[in-house]
């Protein structure tokens, strides 16, 4: 049987970005609001980057690396088509020279929605730090913003995608904690990240864990 943890190579993902594209510079590293058309425009940027990215190839490979692997390990047919969910944790505040990660993890976000063809309503997304206007490009982005802090614990009944973008380990922790039964971990798909290794995409109930 294949590991269904795949690592992901990822000298494009936003942390590595040294020297932020042109359209990055109006955020300046000092205290400042962007506006949400601003905002949107630099999501809307970074979704066109990632999308022909070295990065954005590896991590689709990933993905169907793991659906082979799974369909080997369950003799089933299972699918990324089967995911009905999507749930992204820690995204952080898109505003800001800080945001730039954030922004270009939405903006993967995003790219993964469009693959899922099975999601049976908008991803969600939270995390503490959001501000009114992240949630009013969040929403204009068609991504809902969970209205409490779930604090990683939901208990997922169908096989849903969380991604986990530089998150602390706490927060996946908690969300196997929530889902640690018998036949549900399968249900819990993780892409965030594993020690030393970066990015990786595993489906929980086959991780040696
Ligand atoms: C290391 S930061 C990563 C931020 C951003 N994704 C990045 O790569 O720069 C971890 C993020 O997890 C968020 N976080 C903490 N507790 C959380 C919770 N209960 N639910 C969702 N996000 C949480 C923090 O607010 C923070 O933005």
């Amino acid at each position: 049987m294949c590991d269904t943890t795949t690592v992901i190579d990822d000298d494009r993902h936003p942390h590595t970005h040294t020297t932020p594209p042109e359209h990055h510079h109006k955020f300046p590293r000092t205290a400042y609001t962007p506006s949400h058309e601003t905002l949107v425009t630099s999501v809307e940027n970074a979704y066109n980057e990632v999308r022909t990215s070295r990065f954005y190839t590896n991590c689709m490979a990933a993905l169907h690396t793991v659906q082979t692997c799974l369909q080997e390990a369950l003799s089933s047919d299972w699918a990324l088509s089967n995911i009905r969910c999507m749930v992204v944790y820690g995204l952080g505040s898109l505003s800001g020279y800080q945001g730039l990660n954030s922004r270009y993890q939405l903006a993967l976000s995003l790219l993964l929605r469009q693959c899922l063809h099975g999601l049976l309503h908008p991803p969600e997304a939270y995390d503490p730090v959001f501000t009114d206007i992240d949630g009013d490009v969040l929403q204009q982005l068609d991504v809902h913003v969970i209205p409490t802090n779930e604090k990683g614990r939901r208990v997922v009944t169908e096989p849903t995608l969380f991604y986990l973008p530089h998150c602390e380990a706490e927060l996946t922790d908690a969300l196997l904690e929530a889902n640690w039964r018998e036949g549900q971990l399968l249900n819990v798909i993780i892409i965030g990240m594993r020690g030393g290794y970066g990015f990786v995409c595993g489906i929980c109930g086959l991780w040696n864990l």
